[in-house]
């Protein structure tokens, strides 16, 4: 595939092609994949550093059969988005967030990680090379799916030789197909996502595998998604397969606490802080089960989903509603300030968006 290495010049390589929006339905995006133009790489050598990273035409990548994320699952994702402005401008929402959250994990999967600046510059050169994915304003966003992966081999279980930083982009729509209408949850409660000590707090690629299977048995019974309970005592929540949860009773909301078991969410992180702005009292504890049949309100965070109303959610056979299954006042409040602020239209005051 061509490489273009030198970043400096980014703008004046792509400035024809970014001058034009792809030609398709804007209209219609949902949450699949689109292949778009260029993806980035940069790869660690054994007992080396991350360096030299360039894009390249988007395309099917060459591994060893035996590279370390395939046998041994040794691999992290990220996900951000990038929203075009009403002046046509790009605005990348809090991408030093996911920089350090990779290299978190990174520690725990016995992983070299780029720095931050190497993680910021990436993402920004990558979607700049793909402007003309990103939705038009108010249509949607470019999702961006940075990977990092141990793409050296092993036989014996051990961490890679080698590994490989990648960036891929789509644009995309609304996550659930229910749109920003309210989604209706089950609460699982055989299967669980994570366990104390294990890797439920960071973004490995296992974690998202694990959930499959009681995601795929509550889809066939109508169901949008899987609340998970912890699974020492199976009583209080942790999160649903793509998003953390929220909990509403009058002016409190409440939040499972990141202990270990909980992916620690940008959007969850964002939505803490706009919501205390907003004057609401938000908690970050033990959230049991049981509150459900108290709560005014339940909505979900997450990267992807953005925040989305919860309509009902099933336990053991039984269905508590919530809001008449319309989108409930404060999850419409706290939905609108965050989106705003992504979109640029409101004035920035915690300088949580980078604007290309
Ligand atoms: C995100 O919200 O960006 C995620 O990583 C969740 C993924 C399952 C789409």
């Amino acid at each position: 595939p061509s490489s273009v290495r030198c970043h400096a010049t980014l703008s004046d390589t792509y400035s024809v092609e970014a001058a034009e929006l792809a030609d398709i339905d804007w209209d219609s995006l949902g949450f699949g994949f689109l292949p778009t133009d260029y993806m980035y790489t940069m790869k660690c050598p054994k007992g080396g550093n991350f360096s030299n990273g360039e894009l390249q035409r988007f395309g099917n990548i060459e591994l060893s059969p035996s590279a370390g994320i395939l046998n041994y699952g040794q691999g992290l994702f990220e996900g951000l988005k990038a929203y075009r402005k009403e002046d046509g401008h790009i605005l990348l929402f809090r991408p030093e967030e996911n920089a350090l959250r990779m290299r978190l994990g990174a520690e725990r999967m016995c992983m070299p990680s780029p720095t931050v600046e190497q993680f910021v510059e990436a993402v920004q050169a990558t979607v700049l090379a793909n402007k003309r994915w990103v939705p038009p304003f108010g249509k949607g966003s470019l999702y961006i799916r940075p990977l990092l992966m141990g793409s050296g081999a092993v036989l014996g279980l051990a961490p890679a030789p080698e590994y490989t930083f990648l960036i891929y982009v789509s644009p995309v729509g609304n996550y659930f197909k229910e749109g920003i209408a309210p989604i209706h949850l089950i609460v699982e409660h055989e299967l669980h996502r994570a366990t104390p000590g294990g890797t439920g707090g960071v973004k490995t690629i296992g974690n998202y595998a694990a959930v499959l299977k009681a995601q795929s048995a509550a889809k066939l019974k109508g169901y949008s998604d899987v609340l998970y309970l912890d699974c020492v005592h199976k009583k209080y929540l942790e999160e649903v397969s793509s998003c953390n949860i929220f909990v509403v009773k009058g002016n409190t909301i409440s939040t499972p606490a990141i202990k270990g078991t909980i992916l620690p969410g940008i959007t969850r992180k964002s939505i803490i802080d706009v919501a205390r702005k907003e004057g609401f009292q938000v908690e970050e504890r033990l959230v049991a089960v049981d509150e459900l049949l108290e709560a005014d309100e339940v909505f979900v965070t997450g990267t992807a989903v953005v925040l989305s109303p919860v309509g009902s959610i099933t336990y053991l056979g039984k269905r508590v509603s919530y809001g008449n299954e319309g989108v409930g006042g404060v999850s419409q409040e706290l939905y609108s300030v965050l989106t705003r602020l992504q979109m640029g239209l409101i004035e920035d005051t915690l300088n949580w968006t980078v604007e290309l």
